[in-house]
């Protein structure tokens, strides 16, 4: 059984006129212990969205209109709240950009560690305590048992994100959900953070889902891929078939933004702005049945123009690809 199975989640969002504007369509995906999902697409795709709605996190104003969420089997959208809660931090947890959002800036980082494990571990404040200072050198941050007196003002933005992956990882979660762990980092410090997290993972057998909009680490980290466009997944795969031979004309123009990207080559590259293809993301509200890159896409026909998108279609096997011209568009 996967650790995640994601079953044609829709979320839609409460338009002024009281309606529902689609936001996520149908979006399937799984994940096996210990394995790492990329989501992959351009900002505004809906990569945040899909993360909140597993944690249950959706902001106001936002519903799951349909489909389910599978955590090692238990289906999280009826799950009752007190469930959630006690899921969340525990059995899977989430690391967000901006560290200092998440972190209290009232309280040491140590604090907020034994506090995870105070609360859903059930440790005495003095082994919590002890146990947040071992993360902390899990984390591999320097002279831990000072650091985990500081406060997070006191630390770089690239400490603090290893706080936050200690806070994470602190219950041993089943699945750790990853959204943009190091924009707010420079290089170094980025490639440091996906070696731990990758290090973390051999020793956690943690599921991962890494929203990142770097391809290198995506390459080096990633077994599969779901590429996500307008809401829609619209790719899924292995990693290195996808990257070798992308069937969606919107993967290849994310690769082909990435001049470097070669699987596994170290090398970070950086996402470009997708220059190469013409064109924007279709706005919420303005996605009808048919294909939501059409009017991007250097490929589209007639039959493409007639027929709503096609749903994903398996291309090979665990190769699954949403357009019309697929076959054709061979590897
Ligand atoms: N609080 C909000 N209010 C209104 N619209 C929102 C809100 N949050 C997200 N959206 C919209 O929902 C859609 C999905 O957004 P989401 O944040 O999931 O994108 P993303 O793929 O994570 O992008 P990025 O790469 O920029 O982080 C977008 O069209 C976005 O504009
Ligand atoms: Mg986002």
């Amino acid at each position: 059984m996967p650790v995640l199975a994601v079953e044609n989640l829709s979320v839609g969002m409460t338009g002024r006129s009281g309606g529902l504007v689609p936001v996520l369509e149908n979006l399937s995906f799984t994940l096996d212990k210990g394995k790492t999902i990329a989501l992959v697409g351009e900002s505004g795709c809906g990569k945040s969205m899909t993360a909140l709605a597993i944690m249950g996190l959706l902001a106001e104003g936002f519903v799951v209109t349909g489909g389910r969420i599978l955590l090692d089997g238990e289906d999280l959208l009826t799950a009752r709240p007190k469930r959630l809660r006690s899921l969340r931090g525990d059995a899977m947890s989430m690391v967000f950009q901006e560290p200092m959002t998440a972190l209290n800036p009232l309280y040491t980082v140590g604090d907020q560690i034994a506090e995870v494990l105070y609360y859903h571990r059930r440790l005495s404040r003095k082994d919590a305590a002890e146990q947040a200072v071992e993360f902390l050198k899990a984390v591999q941050i320097p002279a831990a048992a000072q650091r985990a007196k500081a406060y997070p003002h006191q630390m770089s933005g690239g400490m603090r994100q290893r706080v936050m992956i200690a806070m994470a990882l602190a219950c041993k979660p089943k699945l750790l959900i990853a959204d943009e762990p190091t924009t707010a980092l420079d290089v170094t410090v980025q490639a440091q953070i996906f070696d731990l997290l990758a290090k973390l993972q051999d020793e956690t057998e943690t599921a991962i889902v890494l929203i990142t909009h770097d391809l290198g680490a995506v390459a080096e980290l990633a077994d599969d891929i779901a590429v996500l466009y307008a809401g829609r997944c619209i790719e899924t795969g292995p990693a290195k078939e996808l990257a070798a031979s992308p069937r969606h004309p919107y993967t290849s123009g994310l690769l082909g933004c990435v001049p470097h990207l070669t699987v596994g080559v170290a090398k970070p590259a950086q996402w470009h702005d997708l220059g190469e293809i013409p064109g924007m993301v279709p706005s919420l509200g303005q996605r009808g049945p048919d294909c939501a890159f059409l009017a991007r896409c250097a490929n589209a026909t007639d039959v493409c123009r007639s027929r709503p998108q096609p749903p994903l279609g398996a291309i090979a096997p665990g190769h699954t690809v949403s357009c019309w011209r697929a076959q054709e568009i061979a590897a």
